[in-house]
């Protein structure tokens, strides 16, 4: 086979490091910490497309203020992109959100290059307070200072698959969080 044949290994092969039933606990526990932050109030998620479309759906369901949500979506150049630091932004929001209370959603907080991106952009539209949930953080791997203010798990520098996340557009259905096996990553 060619090096740069894409190898797909079935998803049942590889280690569970969340399985569904943890994540669903987890997301439970954030949904609940929002509900009590912003009692009263109402919030907009911003849901940072592809890999956080699962984390939103999940966390909207568990949130019990009133909340509306929108997407982003920014390009995204793997490696090439961590090393020039350049984020794009692809999709923009569909509603103004001046004055309002968001919460970005995002999979996984790695380098930080491409929160510390949206955040910046996301306060030029002047929203009344502006925080970040994600699902997975990655606090070794981070290249700018930025932190989330909900995170349902930390980990190690493992890269991972399932629950929205990718390797090559695949596994985005996986219904646990998995560990991809280094030697096909080449991580
Ligand atoms: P960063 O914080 O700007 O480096 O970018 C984070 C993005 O990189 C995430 O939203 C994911 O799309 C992607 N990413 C980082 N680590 C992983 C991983 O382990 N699996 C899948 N995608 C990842």
């Amino acid at each position: 086979m060619s090096s740069s044949t894409p190898v797909f290994p079935p998803a049942a092969e590889m280690e569970i490091l969340f399985s569904k039933q943890q994540i669903a606990d987890r997301t439970r526990e954030i949904g609940a910490q929002i509900s009590a932050d912003y009692k009263g109030q109402s919030i907009v998620l911003i849901g940072v497309l592809k890999g956080a479309a699962i984390f939103l759906a999940d966390l909207a369901r568990a949130i019990q203020v009133d909340n509306t949500f929108d997407f982003v979506a920014v390009s995204s150049y793997g490696r090439a992109r961590v090393s020039s630091g350049a984020v794009k932004l692809i999709k923009d929001i569909d509603n103004p959100i001046e004055g309002k209370h968001v919460i970005i959603v995002e999979d996984i907080l790695d380098t930080g290059l491409t929160l510390s991106y949206l955040r910046g952009l996301m306060l030029q539209h002047k929203p009344a307070s502006l925080k970040i949930a994600t699902c997975l953080d990655k606090p070794e791997r981070r290249l700018v200072p930025i932190e989330a203010d909900y995170i349902a798990f930390k980990i190690p520098n493992q890269f991972v698959i399932g629950y929205g996340m990718d390797y090559a557009e695949r596994y985005r259905g996986v219904e646990d969080i998995r560990i991809f096996p280094a030697e096909v990553a080449g991580h």
